[in-house]
């Protein structure tokens, strides 16, 4: 059996797993779909979709090397307002197969639907696990800065040395990479990408260069991208023809006969390699007149989101502590919009 190297299949993954030998691949990431469909009763596509999963699952730790990482998010199965983290019965299928935990990610986000019976959902979560205890983390690829940078020690024979590692820190299970929707240079026609960046970190952290990543749902071929772009091998399958062909046109990297790219990361970074005009050409989800180059847009690290995520929260539950006290609400500096509820809420600049 041969490993299809740099290549996604268009068709069943299980078609492809079932094609790999054993131990063949170093990382699996993955999105699997999970919008259960509506024809059987709730309860029971849960339990068929679930049975799937373990199917799927089994193939992929089968091709996964004994020093290798499965990295799996997944959402949550909603049905007629109740609601079911679908991590938490993924978790048991993956230790059933002998997988050892390592961590269970939050990636949350600021915006979404708004519920109205229950908390509106802010996050989904990635489980990590590994074959063996003999496994790659590459922390000091994935360093992010810390809050106090020059901490020293300040007794004791370490006296004014810096107490923190001088590269950054350890970025933790909450992340919050921002969610690909309109206005995000990577936005395919794909409704649910990851972000490259996050899965970046993923890469860059449990593989070492020239290692090989399966994703088995491609989707519109990030995990391929990022994995190529950091000098990984790639291998996975699409059965959806569109996504597939969005996939195969981001690693060409090339426009298509009318002029078009699959976004606008791709166009932008066509025209930074080769010095051609962004306006010149066109990206699948585009809504304005002419496609400006990278200079003209600003991208945001994960910290801003992070620091602005933290910001808005803790600026939420300080309104809502002075509700609940019956005393005023602290100004809100990021005003948007007209609507004024009870008392001064709104800071006048
Ligand atoms: C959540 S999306 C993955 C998106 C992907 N992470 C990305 O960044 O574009 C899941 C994908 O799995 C595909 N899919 C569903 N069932 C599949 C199967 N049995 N084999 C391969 N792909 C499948 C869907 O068409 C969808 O594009």
């Amino acid at each position: 059996m041969d490993t299809p190297l740099d290549q996604i299949a268009l068709g069943d993954c299980l078609h492809l797993l079932r094609s790999l030998p054993d131990g063949c691949v170093d990382l699996v990431v993955s999105s699997p779909p999970y919008n259960l469909g509506k024809a059987y009763e709730a309860r029971r596509a849960l339990a068929i979709y679930l049975e799937d999963q373990r199917v799927v699952l089994g193939e992929c730790c089968r091709v996964l090397r004994r020093t290798g990482s499965l990295f799996w998010q997944v959402g949550a199965f909603a049905d007629k307002g109740s609601l079911i983290p679908l991590d938490i019965r993924i978790f048991p299928i993956l230790e059933s197969f002998g997988l050892i935990p390592r961590n269970r990610i939050v990636w949350a986000r600021q915006h979404g639907l708004h519920a109205s019976r229950k908390f509106s959902c802010r996050h989904e979560t990635i489980l990590w696990f590994t074959r063996s205890d003999d496994y790659v983390f590459h922390l000091d690829a994935i360093r992010v800065p810390q809050k106090y940078r020059n901490k020293t020690f300040h007794r004791g024979a370490k006296h004014g040395e810096l107490s923190c590692h001088p590269d950054g820190k350890n970025p933790g299970d909450i992340w919050l990479f921002r969610n690909v929707k309109h206005n995000h240079e990577e936005q395919t026609i794909h409704p649910c990408q990851f972000p490259e960046d996050l899965i970046a970190r993923i890469v860059l952290a449990t593989t070492h260069p020239g290692q090989t990543v399966l994703d088995p749902y491609m989707g519109a071929g990030t995990v391929a991208v990022v994995a190529r772009d950091h000098g990984r091998h790639f291998l996975g399958a699409e059965s959806d023809p569109r996504y597939h062909a969005v996939a195969l046109r981001r690693l060409r990297g090339e426009p298509d006969a009318n002029q078009g790219f699959p976004n606008l990361k791709t166009l932008r970074d066509y025209c930074q390699r080769t010095g051609k005009p962004a306006a010149a050409y066109r990206f699948d989800v585009q809504v304005g007149e002419k496609p400006t180059d990278r200079r003209r847009a600003r991208i945001y690290p994960e910290e801003h989101h992070r620091h602005e995520m933290a910001e808005r929260l803790a600026y939420e539950e300080d309104a809502f502590a002075a509700d609940i006290r019956d005393q005023e609400r602290p100004g809100d500096r990021n005003r948007n919009g007209k609507r004024r509820s009870k008392g001064p809420t709104w800071f006048d600049p």
